[in-house]
């Protein structure tokens, strides 16, 4: 862990008590942007040196521990508090952009995708990122009936009551709006009001590090009454589901918001040109600080909703808009040392200790150093990075923070290296199991090659399985897993995933003579018997999981959310899944297609190769089928998925190939429509492909479509086939 820049041994009374007060407040915020809010700002490690840091302090000078110290909580905010609500549409995030050039590459992918000719007008709106969280308000028969958090995109919280005591948020709509209607946007509060607000609470003692968690913290109260006394506000910038078309623009869909009652952002304009974004972004940086709030970039959305249709959305943000997000912070500080993190492949990822340095207002004390060749200068296509300067330990050097990326190292100050100072030398072994550390041929990655036995890979592999948005169990973080997997007792110990389903049974079978001992977990230093009971809660309710969640939370090589719901919505069940995976014979060499159960996989869409091969090799290994096993045996069980109301169109389930030049599409935006009307796109012409669109110039795609007698029409006529006139 990063020692702090004043040791603990020379701070003065008043200085422990200064600093106490800060950590309280610091950490509260940290525990409330993971647990409640979901998004937290500093990695666990960075989180774990505070949280030493105030130990240590009140170690030395007991009588100061505050009431609101963080060694007397475990966890945050309950989730579980409040009831969960599926969002009927997904409320997706926004990619980030940070340059301008990173601009002029995003409209020119949307002209790209939309086929649009140069001199072919593009409209975007350009309005201030509000720095606050977004909430979806559902009206039916225009009046106000479900308040939902964003939560992970498809389930939220359900904020209703407390939603409903913000004044400015209609409690019912005007006449002319549609029966059905989710509005959406974000809940924040003013600069003026949260210094207010600070000032009401600071007798409590419990304050918020600044107005967005402040908003957060205001609306997760389980007593409506206290959110009603604080200033929350809501500005309205999108929307779900509708039962009718609210408009033909995004700019007058939003004027219309407007018009029902809902306050709107005054600084959102149309932009018919990049130069003109450009311009836009500038004046709202510019205007940011006297903005009576706080906001962290421009979001940039095609104005013509057709369009935006057209585009479509990634797996979780949408084609059609970007957040370009304000520059970066930087500080100037000291590298102290350079340690390993051994992540669940056995990844060895250095991080950086540093000086403590405030970053645009939050305290970095580490910072991450990509790999073995960043710290050498060499980047990812073996080019130099920073004219070749490698970073060593004793070096000066520049942190950049944005946001809520964890913050990196940049560069260093050539003329402040010390002169003593050597290369840093990479461990060729794992700095916790001993093990080989290896290279592979053309990664950047050097891995533990421990697996089993090294135990910093079991830990992360079971803090991967309570993850968020894997089983999600709240009041296992990194510190209790530890102490489970350290743990000699019977009665406590977790080595693996299963473990934990069997932990309230285990515990509940010591014998009553053991009631003091410290086999019982309600005995042990920061436990006590509510939060252990809320501890058994969280991992009963977690017995039952979403399939997708299951999946990812096995910790599969390249299976990450997106490809576990991919696998989910095509298996539907674990045991599908899991047969399949079994039964896959590998190609054996390059061209052999694999038996009929390898081609399912390779054929779910968005899986290739690399993922079908890492899911087969996971339920090749005995040990990984046990551990599946063990899971299922402790009660675990992956929910089956709901089959996807089959898409009714003349092209679903049917395999197509796209060829030649298209006109009136590009090429993605082809694939995109097939797959939204329920085709799948392959790349090449085989006897399972049902149909070949062939533009102008097709060759030998078209040539192998004739000889294997597969249907093939010109662009018209998909157009006609599909329905659209084109
Ligand atoms: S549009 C499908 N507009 O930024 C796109 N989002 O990073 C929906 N946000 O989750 C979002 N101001 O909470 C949009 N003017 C704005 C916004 C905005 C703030 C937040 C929102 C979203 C996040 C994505």
């Amino acid at each position: 862990m990063a020692r702090p820049a004043i040791s603990v041994e020379s701070l003065t009374q008043e200085e422990a008590a200064a600093e106490l007060a800060r950590l309280a407040e610091e950490i509260a915020g940290h525990d409330r942007r993971y647990h409640a809010e979901d998004a937290p700002t500093v990695s666990d490690a960075e989180y774990d040196a505070l949280k030493l840091r105030n130990a240590a302090i009140e170690a030395r000078f007991p009588k100061l521990m505050r009431d609101d110290s963080p060694s007397r909580a475990i966890g945050a905010a309950p989730s579980g508090a409040f009831a969960q609500v599926r969002h009927s549409r997904p409320m997706l995030s926004l990619d980030n952009v940070f340059t301008d050039d990173d601009v002029v590459d995003f409209v020119a992918s949307v002209r790209r995708f939309l086929s649009l000719a140069p001199e072919a007008e593009l409209v975007f709106t350009a309005e201030p990122k509000i720095d606050g969280l977004s909430m979806s308000l559902r009206y039916e028969n225009r009046r106000l009936v479900t308040a939902a958090t964003r939560g992970d995109g498809t389930t939220g919280e359900n904020v209703t009551a407390n939603i409903r005591t913000i004044g400015e948020i209609p409690q019912q709509l005007p006449k002319d709006a549609p029966d059905i209607v989710e509005v959406r946007g974000e809940v924040y509060m003013r600069r003026d009001d949260f210094f207010d607000l600070q000032k009401r609470m600071a007798e409590t003692g419990q304050t918020f590090a600044n107005p967005r968690n402040s908003a957060a913290g205001s609306l997760r109260q389980k007593n409506p009454e206290v959110t009603k006394s604080r200033p929350l506000k809501f500005f309205a910038y999108a929307w779900g589901e509708a039962s009718e078309p609210l408009g033909t623009t995004q700019y007058d869909v939003v004027q219309r918001l407007g018009d029902w009652g809902f306050r709107i952002n005054d600084r959102m304009v149309r932009c018919g040109s990049t130069e003109e974004l450009l311009r836009r972004y500038h004046e709202i940086e510019a205007e940011r600080a006297e903005l009576p709030y706080d906001i962290d970039g421009v979001v940039y959305k095609v104005d013509r909703l057709d369009l935006q249709e057209r585009l479509g959305f990634r797996s979780r943000s949408p084609r059609w808009a970007t957040a370009h997000k304000f520059a970066a912070e930087k500080a100037i500080t000291v590298l102290k040392a350079i340690d390993i993190q051994v992540g669940r492949t056995g990844a060895m990822t250095p991080v950086a200790r540093l000086e403590p340095v405030t970053v645009g207002g939050v305290v970095v004390v580490n910072a991450t150093l990509h790999n073995e060749d960043y710290i050498k200068g060499i980047g990812n296509s073996g080019q130099p990075i920073r004219e070749g300067r490698d970073i060593r330990v004793g070096d000066t050097v520049i942190v950049q923070r944005a946001g809520d990326v964890i913050p990196q190292i940049l560069d260093i100050l050539p003329e402040k290296r010390p002169p003593n100072s050597a290369p840093y030398v990479f461990p060729d072994r794992c700095p916790v199991c001993g093990s080989h550390a290896v290279r592979e041929e053309g990664e950047a990655v050097r891995r533990c090659t421990g697996g089993l036995i090294c135990s910093a890979q079991a830990v992360e592999r079971i803090r991967h399985f309570v993850s968020r948005n894997a089983f999600d169990i709240e009041g296992l973080g990194e510190k209790q897993i530890e102490f489970f997997f350290n743990s000699d007792k019977a009665a406590l110990k977790i080595a693996a995933p299963a473990d934990i389903f069997t932990l309230r049974r285990r515990q509940e079978a010591l014998p009553a003579t053991l009631d003091g001992s410290l086999e019982r977990l309600e005995n042990i230093d920061g436990f006590g018997a509510v939060s252990v009971k809320k501890l058994f809660d969280a991992i009963d309710i977690r017995r039952e999981v979403a399939l997708s969640r299951f999946v990812y939370a096995l910790g599969i090589r390249h299976i990450g959310e997106t490809n576990a719901k991919r696998l989910a919505r095509h298996f539907l069940s674990f045991e599908a899944l899991r047969k399949a995976a079994e039964a896959a014979k590998m190609p054996e060499g390059k061209g052999d297609p694999g038996n009929a159960e390898w081609q399912e996989i390779v054929g779910v869409n968005g899986i290739g190769g690399i993922v079908a091969e890492a899911l087969v090799d996971f339920f090749a290994e005995a040990h990984n089928r046990e551990a599946v096993d063990a899971l299922l045996a402790a009660g675990v069980t992956p929910l089956d998925e709901e089959p996807v109301a089959a898409v009714s169109s003349p092209v679903a389930g049917k395999t197509i190939v796209f060829t030649g030049s298209l006109e009136k599409m590009s090429r993605d935006e082809a694939k995109a429509m097939a797959e939204r009307l329920g085709a799948k796109v392959a790349g090449s012409v085989s006897k399972k492909t049902d149909l070949v669109v062939a533009g102008p110039g097709a060759g030998s795609k078209l040539k192998q479509a004739t000889e294997f007698g597969v249907e093939v029409i010109d662009e018209d006529q998909w157009f006609e086939r599909i329905g659209h006139n084109a």
